[in-house]
């Protein structure tokens, strides 16, 4: 069955990326954490004290850094690693969260970032969340959706999750990170993040993880059969 490449966007904690992961794995499709990248370039620069306005710097930094996904064998999930350490974790936190806004605004970073992400995904049979994925990294992927939900929904949502992994974050102080993050990253010069034109809209806050995801399910397969028809008969037979 031909594969095609499904592009989600979205505003901060809107469910993109369980979406995703469940989309993928239903699909036997590769999930790709862009946000995860950006995440793991800003954990890079906190440690090694690299000057965000330093143009020098960054672009020193950024041939230092190698970012991998590994699959843990237990969850069956991509794992994200900085140079060859796991920082699937670290890079959830709250710190990582206040400054990677920042960091994703400037351009070495995205230009450096966007490349990886096309070479992950030229293969074909990715899902890939994010920013910026249905505008700049894959423009002409086959299903673009465009998440959003409520803002107290999408805070109690993140609290949970941080709750899960054990750190204890206040609701205000979630969302007050939620709302500065969608400020920089829909008003930054650099691909900032927009819908797509072509995109489709889905608004989670009223649905269960599971509806979303056959929701998605069903637009990716109704473009996975679109115009594959021929080959359909020819599976058949
Ligand atoms: O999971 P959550 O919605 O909290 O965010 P994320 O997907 O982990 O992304 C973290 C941050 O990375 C975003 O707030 C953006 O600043 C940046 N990002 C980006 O600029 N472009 C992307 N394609 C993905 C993330």
């Amino acid at each position: 069955m031909k594969k095609i490449v499904i592009a989600i966007d979205g505003y901060s904690a809107c469910g993109k990326s369980s979406t995703a992961k469940g989309v993928a794995s239903v699909l036997g499709y590769t999930y790709i954490d862009s946000g995860a990248m950006y995440r793991a370039v800003t954990l890079y620069f906190d440690r090694n004290h690299v000057s965000i306005t330093n143009t020098q710097e960054v672009k020193k930094a950024l041939e230092n850094i190698d970012i991998t996904f590994i699959v843990n064998d237990k969850t069956g999930l991509n794992e994200t690693y900085l140079n060859g350490l796991n920082v699937e974790d670290e890079i959830r936190k709250m710190y990582i969260s206040k400054q990677v806004s920042q960091v994703s605004m400037i351009k070495e970073v995205r230009v450096e970032m966007v490349s990886q992400q096309q070479k992950l995904g030229k293969k074909k049979g990715v899902v890939m969340d994010g920013r910026d994925i249905g505008t700049v990294v894959f423009p002409d992927a086959e299903l673009k959706l465009f998440m959003d939900a409520d803002i107290y929904v999408r805070a109690g949502r993140r609290q949970q999750e941080l709750l899960d992994k054990g750190q204890m974050i206040g609701l205000e102080e979630i969302m007050e990170n939620l709302k500065e993050r969608d400020r920089i990253d829909t008003t930054r010069k650099e691909s900032p993040l927009v819908k797509a034109e072509d995109a489709t809209i889905v608004d989670t806050t009223f649905r269960t993880l599971e509806e979303q995801i056959e929701e998605v399910v069903n637009l990716a397969l109704s473009k996975i059969l679109d115009g594959d028809s021929t080959q359909l008969e020819l599976e058949k037979e």
